[in-house]
């Protein structure tokens, strides 16, 4: 029988630029380790406002240059996510904050954790919000997401 699928949902506010990067990110880095049947990943917003939209147009263009195109559609998180994903993954912490007001249980708040978790540089303790920043805000989320996925992979690959 096939083994089940670890699933990671990753949340940020408006699902349009942290956290579709970082479901783009993760997804290359888990195809280029051939580890497609393993995991499964997705992402999605606290906030609703933007469902539907593609990632912002500044975010996909810093992602295209580093190679990830960025697709996902947003979408706000359900209650239904809270069972369906063993890993929600916060970017910073008024994400966490809502997330753990939203989990029904304790086993649901017990899956949440924040994206700098895994981070192994420890210049940063969240992802920083790059809406109103130029264009070092996003390059800089990138490069947050990029270690703290990698990261988190080996991890997880490990158990
Ligand atoms: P994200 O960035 O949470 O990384 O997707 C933002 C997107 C939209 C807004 C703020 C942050 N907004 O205020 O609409």
């Amino acid at each position: 029988m096939e083994k089940k699928k670890y699933k990671i949902l990753f949340v940020c506010l408006g699902n349009i630029c942290r956290s579709p990067a970082a479901n783009g990110i993760m997804e290359d880095m888990i195809k280029e380790r051939g580890l497609a049947d393993r995991f499964e990943i997705d992402s999605a917003g606290t906030y609703g406002g933007h469902s539907g939209s593609l990632p912002d147009n500044r975010m996909r263009a810093h992602a295209a240059k580093r190679g990830y195109k960025l697709t996902h559609h947003s979408r706000q998180v359900h209650p239904s996510d809270f069972e369906e994903f063993d890993l929600i993954v916060a970017m910073d912490d008024r994400n966490f904050a809502n997330l753990k007001a939203l989990a029904p249980d304790l086993e649901s708040e017990a899956k949440i954790c924040r994206m700098m978790d895994y981070s192994t540089t420890g210049t940063y303790d969240h992802v920083p919000d790059p809406y109103y920043s130029g264009a070092d805000g996003f390059e800089l989320v990138l490069d947050l997401l990029e270690d703290s996925c990698r990261n988190m992979l080996d991890s997880l690959n490990d158990k």
